[in-house]
């Protein structure tokens, strides 16, 4: 689950005329500077009515990859209440949370992170028994705070209902959802697709996102509780994946996408937003295939920011849909793919 690159760290290498002075804006001199080649760069950081100038060599700085943190820090009420009311607004204080396909990967890095922004309790629904225990079991034991795993198969629309009124006795109706199982199918064109194939794949990415979604929205909508659901699609909703042929996932993930926009329509009534992030290619288990390997070179030359996603890439933007910072938000689809969908 760890992806390639270590922490982003911002080293200023060289650090000569380090002058403390009184706030004082020179743009004039600062515009004179030539611009190119540069060798180094000059950085100004303001902070307590002071300058500090410091130059940082270029290329000096690491490849912007993140590790996966290995500790969770729960955000406690007394940091809470030291937060302005803009930063409040982004976290999940309080909030009960659920995340389909929280074993591993994305889902679990999210899991993490929602943690981190405040939720008093997590919930992982996940088809893997083994991965999904142990997510839940390190979790409590990281953070302290109260963790539900169900082995839940996305496409079992009774077990999705027990697992969930199982979260509502013991934990309270859930404010987010974040449904994130899915798998994919790559390299299978599409005249030799298998039938059984592409309906389990379209079962459990698209019919699953759409059972765990109305499942949980039910509650919500009973208890009258307004609340956010995420769904995990893909940019190969929006964009055709080059080189390998995937017709079934890609239809797959612009189903998921379409439904975001068609639930949150329909439950915007209810106080329940739905949005969608679609991620570009990211560094996870379900890319570890050595089948795919060469064709990962082609995937980062033609990512403007010439690399994969780091499993926890998607974090920032899942806390921020699930909090009331993004309340005037529903229906949106959001990609986040280091800029592949430009070209
Ligand atoms: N990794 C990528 O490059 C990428 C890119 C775009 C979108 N996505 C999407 O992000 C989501 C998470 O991907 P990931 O890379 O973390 O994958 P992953 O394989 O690491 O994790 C997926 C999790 O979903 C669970 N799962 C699979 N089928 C299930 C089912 N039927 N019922 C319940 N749980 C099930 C798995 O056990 C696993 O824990 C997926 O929906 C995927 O399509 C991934």
């Amino acid at each position: 689950m760890t992806p390639t690159g270590t922490a982003a760290r911002f080293t200023p290498a060289v650090v000569s005329s380090t002058s403390r002075a009184t706030f004082v804006m020179n743009s004039k001199k600062s515009r004179a500077d030539p611009l190119v080649p540069q060798s180094e760069v000059s950085v100004s950081s303001y902070a307590d009515g002071e300058v500090e100038r410091t130059k940082v060599a270029v290329g000096s700085t690491t490849d912007a990859s993140i590790a996966e943190a290995e500790t969770v820090v729960p955000l406690s009420n007394a940091v809470y209440n030291t937060l302005t009311p803009t930063m409040k607004n982004f976290s999940l204080s309080g909030k009960v949370v659920i995340i389909t396909g929280g074993a591993r990967g994305l889902g679990n890095n999210m899991a993490r992170a929602c943690i981190e922004a405040g939720a008093k309790a997590m919930v992982i629904f996940d088809a893997n028994q083994e991965l999904g225990d142990q997510a839940a079991a390190e979790l409590h034991e990281l953070t302290g705070i109260p963790v539900q795993f169900a082995k839940v198969d996305v496409r079992d629309g009774k077990a999705i209902e027990d697992a969930v009124n199982a979260v509502v006795e013991k934990l309270g109706v859930p404010d987010v959802l974040i449904n994130s199982a899915g798998i994919a199918d790559s390299n299978i064109p599409a005249e030799k697709y298998d039938h059984t194939m592409f309906r389990r794949l379209i079962d459990i990415n698209l019919t699953g996102s759409f059972l765990v979604a109305q499942t949980v929205a039910k509650t919500m909508i009973e208890a009258k509780k307004p609340g956010s659901i995420v769904l995990v699609a893909s940019m190969s909703g929006t964009i055709v994946n080059y080189p390998q042929e995937q017709s079934c996932y890609n239809a797959s993930k612009a189903g998921v996408a379409h439904l975001g926009k068609s639930l949150g329509a329909e439950w915007a009534k209810y106080n329940i937003r739905v949005n969608c992030i679609s991620p570009g290619y990211m560094d996870t288990a379900l890319n570890n295939v050595p089948a795919l390997d060469a064709q990962k070179a082609i995937w980062k030359s033609l990512t403007p920011q010439n690399r994969l996603g780091a499993v926890n890439d998607l974090n920032g933007l899942a806390v921020f849909l699930g909090s009331d910072a993004s309340a005037f938000m529903t229906g949106s689809n959001v990609i986040i793919d280091g800029g592949y969908s430009l070209y």
